[in-house]
This record gives C-alpha cells, sequence and structure tokens, in this order.
C-alpha cells in the first residue's frame, strides 16, 4: 500500500509512468538527475525554477551546511538573516525591506495582507491563467480552469474577494478600474510564466500598474518565478512596473526553501507598527538565508545574456528540428525559461494558448524526451528552465534529444 497519496507531495510532481514504473529521482547535481532505472538524465524542470545555478551547486550548499551545523532553528534574530536582507535588496531598488519567509505561497498570502491593511480595501486583481501559489483566495482561475477562460462577454470572476483579469488585454484593465474603484492591489505576475511563457505586451504592464496608482491601489509583482531568471533582480523592474510590494522565490535559494516579500519602506512600516500579523517558525531560518547569501553572491558574478543567446538559440534549433521532420512548433519566452507550442505561431494571450494547448502532444512529447534521457514537465503550459549549469554538453543532449523525439512524433503522426 502507498502511504504517500499518489507518490508525491504536490501536484505539480506528478510524471507518467514508463513501462508501469514510477520515476523516482536518486540524485540531481548541475543539469542533470539520475533516475531509479539508473540512466542520466538532463533537466530542463530544475525544481519548477528553483534555481539558476544548477542543482545542488557547491558554492551554496557548503555555507547552507555550515549554517545547519551552528543550528537551523535557534529562535531569535541571527547575523545571516540580517546579511540576507541587505544581500537582496541591494537587486531591488525602491523595494528595501524585506520579510523572509519559507514559501512563494506564504509571500503571496503576506503581500494581500499587507495591501489589504496599507488601503483599507478589500479586493485584489490576479490575472486569469496565472499561478500565484495555492493558498485559498489565490488558488483559482488558473490556466487550465474554466475561470481563466474569461470570454469577454462573461461576467468577470470573482471569488472571497479576488478578481481576474485578462492578461495583455489593455482595455479590460480600464473595464475593472471602471467597475470597481476600490480594489486594494493587482498581482503581477510580470510573464504569464505558468500559463506557458506568454510574454506581456509593450506597455501593458505599466499601463496597468499607472492605472492601478491613479485608482489608489498597490501593485504587487509576484516574482517567485520570473525574479532573478532573466537578471540579477525583478523581471518587473526591467519592464518597468513601478511596485509598491513584490514577492520571490525559488531562484533567491537555489532549491533551498526561501522566499521573501519585498517593499518599500512606507508600506513596509506598517509591520513595524503591529498593524500586520507575521509569523512562521521557520521564516528567515539560518540555513535559508544563507542560500540566499551565497546564491546572490553567484549571481552576482554570472553574465545573463550568454545564457539567454544560447537557450535562444536552442529554441529555434529545436523548431528547425520539429520543421525538419514537418511539424510545426514555436516558442514563447525567453532564453532562461520557455514554452514549446504545436503550432506555427507562439501564442499572445491565454485564449490563443488555452486553444493551442494540447494534453497528449505534451506528453507524448514528454515520453519521447524521456527515452533520450531528457527530463521535462509533462504539461501543455509546462517550461523549459535553463541554468547556469546547462552547459555545452547539457545543450548537446538537450538538442539531440528534441531531434530524436521529433523524429518518434513524426513517425507516430504518419
Ligand atoms: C509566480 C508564482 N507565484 C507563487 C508561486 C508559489 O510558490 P511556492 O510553490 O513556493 O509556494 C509560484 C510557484 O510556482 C509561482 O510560480
Amino acid at each position: 500500500m502507498n502511504h504517500l497519496i499518489g507518490g508525491i507531495s504536490s501536484g505539480g510532481r506528478a510524471l507518467p509512468e514508463i513501462d508501469g514504473q514510477p520515476f523516482i529521482v536518486q540524485r540531481s547535481q548541475g543539469a542533470w538527475l539520475w533516475g531509479n532505472d539508473g540512466k542520466q538524465y538532463v533537466d530542463t524542470a530544475m525544481g519548477f525554477g528553483a534555481t539558476m545555478l544548477g542543482h545542488a551547486a557547491p558554492r551554496v550548499l557548503a555555507p547552507v551546511i555550515q549554517a545547519l551545523q551552528r543550528g537551523p532553528m535557534p529562535s531569535f534574530a541571527h547575523d545571516l538573516e540580517t546579511e540576507a536582507a541587505c544581500s537582496l535588496v541591494s537587486h531591488t531598488g525602491p523595494l528595501s525591506q524585506v520579510i523572509f519567509l519559507n514559501t512563494g505561497s506564504e509571500a503571496v498570502h503576506l503581500a494581500c495582507r499587507t495591501a489589504r491593511t496599507a488601503t483599507g480595501r478589500s479586493r485584489i486583481v490576479r490575472f486569469a491563467a496565472s499561478y500565484d501559489g495555492w493558498f485559498d483566495e489565490v488558488a483559482f482561475g488558473n490556466a487550465g480552469s474554466s475561470e481563466a477562460q474569461m470570454p469577454a462577454s462573461a461576467t468577470r470572476p470573482e471569488r472571497d474577494g479576488m478578481l481576474l483579469l485578462r492578461y495583455n488585454d489593455f482595455t479590460d484593465v480600464d473595464r475593472l478600474f471602471h467597475e470597481y474603484p476600490d480594489i486594494a492591489a493587482v498581482i503581477i505576475e510580470p510573464v504569464l510564466a505558468n500559463a506557458g511563457c506568454i510574454e506581456p505586451m509593450t506597455g501593458y504592464l505599466k499601463h496597468l500598474s499607472d492605472k492601478a496608482h491613479e485608482q489608489g491601489a498597490l501593485v504587487i509583482l509576484d516574482e517567485v518565478l520570473m525574479g532573478f531568471r532573466l537578471h540579477a533582480g525583478l523581471t518587473g523592474h526591467l519592464l518597468g512596473v513601478d511596485a509598491d510590494l513584490a514577492t520571490v522565490g525559488k531562484a533567491i535559494g537555489s532549491g533551498v526553501p526561501v522566499a521573501a516579500l519585498l517593499g518599500k519602506p512606507e508600506i513596509m512600516q506598517l509591520f513595524e507598527d503591529k498593524r500586520i500579523v507575521r509569523a512562521g517558525t521557520y521564516s528567515g531560518n539560518p540555513p535559508a538565508c544563507a542560500a540566499v547569501v551565497a546564491t546572490l553572491e553567484q549571481l552576482r558574478q554570472h553574465d545573463y545574456l550568454p545564457l539567454l543567446r544560447s537557450g535562444n538559440q536552442l529554441r529555434s534549433d529545436i523548431i528547425r528540428a520539429f520543421a525538419d521532420e514537418g511539424l510545426p512548433l514555436s516558442s514563447s519566452g525567453y532564453g532562461s525559461v520557455f514554452t514549446l507550442w504545436p503550432s506555427d505561431k507562439a501564442p499572445a494571450d491565454y485564449a490563443q494558448a488555452a486553444a493551442i494547448a494540447n494534453a497528449r502532444w505534451s506528453l507524448d512529447l514528454h515520453v519521447a524526451l524521456r527515452e533520450q534521457h531528457v527530463m521535462t514537465m509533462p504539461f501543455a503550459f509546462g517550461r523549459i528552465y535553463l541554468t547556469f549549469a546547462h552547459d555545452e554538453a547539457a545543450m548537446q543532449a538537450l538538442l539531440k534529444g528534441y531531434k530524436a523525439a521529433a523524429g518518434k512524433l513524426a513517425a507516430t503522426a504518419t
């Protein structure tokens, strides 16, 4: 009898069995995974984006182990907490105040609570088809759900004070604030990464954040996935968003569980004034803070441009390999995080993404790639994450795997 529900602790980890065997990871290092089948795989799931440095980055692990040995849970303030905060805010511009937490979901939860107290309003808005964690208030309207569809004529979905907004739709922004002048905050996942890396249209995020501010609403950047993925900082800042609050996680800890709420001082002062509850036995624990300090030190030394370039080259090469087999393929996103679509044109909004998404195709591609020792997320809205550990050998293994998989898909299509 399996005592672990479904054999996994988080729904996103589900993988198809091959030859009746579940895939169980034995070890991960750099860009590679070793499975219970005795094979070595080049990995593109990479902890769902929880590292830019690759699995088990030695320069992060060493200080984390040291912090564990010095005591993982000292109850009271410790130096690493302050050091991690200073290090993090050196990358986040006006968002200079930090509270550490353990997961992105907690950070989003605290961001919503903060915005409600700061504005005295209760309604919060997030993008249809985005993902902002799994806590009650945000766990609806995700990619693939019926609410995410949001046809223009339909009533705006709302649940427990959370409203949905159509991503990349300028008119829907104007309509939203006309319909609801009392919004506390807008949560912006700057790239709709969780719906397959749909990129923001030029000026869209600025239009939304300007409109929010005009109406007295706060802007929360949810950077749990995109933070530190395109540069050593927030993607929203690259795109001109003036955020009041931001959430980060994943890449800041290189696989060690840690997240943070960042904010402008005048808003974060509410915590100093004890007007907002914050807690957490493990919030800001020493190993997590050691991971942040060591990770950011490493990220400062890495140049993102070559990674983005080689990731983009890989995307074009994979598309060409599919075209050589007569198969349509396109890609949305960036060199370090992207999605592949079984169509000639990548989606520009969620309606297009939902129309192209093909769960069967994604699963078949995943299985064909696994046969080639390439590990991918098996879902239609899944992403390919590349890191600084994806060296030439890993990139070649990826391309070779995709070429063979294209051949197999073409052969089974005929
Ligand atoms: C944009 C975004 N926000 C929040 C979360 C939730 O983070 P966590 O899984 O650490 O709770 C995720 C996780 O994938 C995410 O991608």
